[in-house]
This record gives C-alpha cells, structure tokens and sequence, in this order.
C-alpha cells in the first residue's frame, strides 16, 4: 500500500512528531551525502510559481541520491492537456514518487487516487503540509517543546493557516485566529482541526480581533493577503485586511519571547510591517531553510522499502 501526503489530517500526531525528528536528524547531518534514493526518479509537476518548495525538493532529492525532474505548468497542464488520471498513471511508469503544486484540492486528490506512486502536496488551494512541518519544526528548535505554547495567526485563513492549524494541534501548540469578515478558514477542516486539538489537550480559538490573538502569544504568523490565482482580487483585499497587518505597535502585546514566522513570499507593509519581519525575533529564513530537511525527512518516510 502506497501512502501519500495531501494533508496532515491523515497523519497520527506520533507520524507528525517522527517526520519532525528525523528532519532535526536530517539537518544535524547536513553536510551528508545519503543514497537512500539512488536510482530514484522524482517528478515535480508545479502548475504555480514557487522558489523555497522546488528549490528545497530539487536539493534535498539530489542529497538523498536520487534524480528529479521540473514539470513545470507548459509541460504538464493538469486536466487540460490531458487528464490528471492519464498523467497519474503515465507518470507512475516513469518515476518512484509524485510532488505537486496545483490550485485545486481536487487535482491532487485525483492525482493521488489514480498514481501508483506516493503523491506529495507542494500547495493546493486548502493545504500546505510540507510548510507546516517545516514550521513546528522551527517552532521546537525556538522554544525546545510544544505543549504550553500558543500561536497567533493574523489574515487570511487560506492554505497555509489549513495547515499550520492541523500540525498545531497534533502537537499540542494552542492556535489563534483573527482575521476579517469573509476570510475565515473553511469550517469543515476547522472542526476536524477541533476534535484533533481535544484529543490533544490544546485549543484553536477563532476571532476577529488581532490584539485579543496576538496577547501573550509565543509564535505569531502571518502570510500573505493575495494567494497565488487570487491576483484579480487585489485591490478588495487589501481594503478588507486593514487593521490585520502585524506591526511594531501589535507585537508589543505578545510574549517577551515571542517568534515572527512567515512562509514567504513576503509584502513587507501590507500584512507585515519591515521592523517586524527584519527584526531580532523573526525566524522566516530558519522556516525556509527547514523546508529542505523537511522534504527529505518526507521523502524518505514515503518512498521506505518501496522498490
Ligand atoms: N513558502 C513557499 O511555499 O514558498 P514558495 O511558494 O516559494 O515555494
Ligand atoms: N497562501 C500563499 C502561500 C504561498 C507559499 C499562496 O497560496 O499563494
């Protein structure tokens, strides 16, 4: 039985903490070259722009030995040059594990229904798995533990909130959301997020208000306001994220301690002001460089005695 990564939700909070270790390993070993993915074949099938998650699948897939391929949107035009079934099975003769970066949730989970290959979510338009990973892992690495401590995530409740909520709670790390009318995170996933975070002995708590979220908080996170594809919504959304924006004056109000995190890309002042993001308590490069250890750490968790 094939496994694939779409989203945390289907991993056990013992997988999460697992993936997160041996990426800690993985990064103690940096220098390292491994062969576990030796004559290996990886296809990266990205229908959107991306630096941090093809740079750190491309390296890390090169540092376990294997080989991989960039498909980028005119190679490969999911369900429109042919379909995302064709292309599943097509590729499965090819290569040993699938990465994709698409804008709907249904393309990756038709990917992963029809490939005989593991199939990663590089991005879809619920979920970011690799990136929430990447950011427990930098949160341990701050803070040395997870229970006890609490996150603010101030904006948009898109993709990559879906999944920093869900790696949240299956460790234990209480979240808080504010954010405006008509961007708050999908309900469904919310509520699932919910019962993870009662079995787990943390809560998620959703708002409006950004100082409420922001109070004492040990992590606070933000992302952009316009997601890849929502480019035509511009203008509406930086009118409707007025008053979201983290800045000096807000910061003030969380934990002496407190963590900047960002995914990147980055709009220095509209959701984060410079001194911020640029100052002593930001950590969004450590996020980016985790990505690499983090691919490889699910790389090499997926693709386990598979020939
Ligand atoms: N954070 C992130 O996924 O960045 P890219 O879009 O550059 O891959
Ligand atoms: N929410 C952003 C994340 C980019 C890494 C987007 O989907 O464009």
């Amino acid at each position: 039985m094939k496994r694939d990564l779409i989203t945390l939700l289907d991993y056990s909070s013992v997988e999460v903490l697992s993936l997160i270790d041996s990426a800690d390993k993985l990064k103690k070993q940096k220098d390292k070259l491994r062969t576990d993915l030796k004559g290996k074949s990886v296809a990266l099938v990205f229908q959107k722009p991306s630096n941090r998650t093809r740079v750190s699948f491309e390296v890390g897939i090169h540092q376990l030995g294997g080989h991989c391929l960039y498909l980028g949107p005119d190679e490969i035009n999911l369900g429109k040059r042919e379909s995302t079934h064709d292309v599943a099975k097509t590729l499965s003769r090819y290569v040993q594990c699938i990465v994709a970066r698409v804008f709907d949730n249904k393309d990756i989970v038709e990917l992963a229904r029809h490939a005989d290959v593991p199939v990663i979510n590089a991005l879809c338009d619920l979920y970011h798995p690799c990136q929430a990973l990447a950011d427990i892992q930098t949160i341990r690495e701050q803070f040395g533990k997870f229970k006890g401590l609490t996150l603010a995530y101030v904006g948009d409740g898109n993709n990559v909130f879906h999944s920093l909520m869900v790696a949240c709670v299956k460790v234990g790390i209480n979240v808080r959301f504010a954010g405006p009318q008509g961007y708050d995170p999908n309900p469904v996933i919310v509520k699932r997020a919910q019962e993870v975070a009662k079995a787990n002995q943390c809560v998620i708590e959703p708002g409006r208000d950004s100082k409420e979220a922001v109070k004492g908080a040990h992590v606070i996170y933000s992302d952009v306001w316009v997601s890849m594809g929502q480019e035509k919504e511009t203008a509406k959304r930086i009118k409707d994220f007025e008053g979201y924006q983290i800045n000096g004056d807000l910061v003030k109000l969380a934990h002496k301690d407190y963590i900047f995190m960002h995914c990147l890309p980055a709009h220095r002042d509209l959701e984060v002001t410079a001194d911020v993001i640029d100052g002593k308590h930001s950590v969004i490069f450590d996020q980016a460089e985790n990505r690499l250890h983090v691919q490889k750490s699910v790389l090499l968790y997926l693709l386990k005695g598979r020939s």
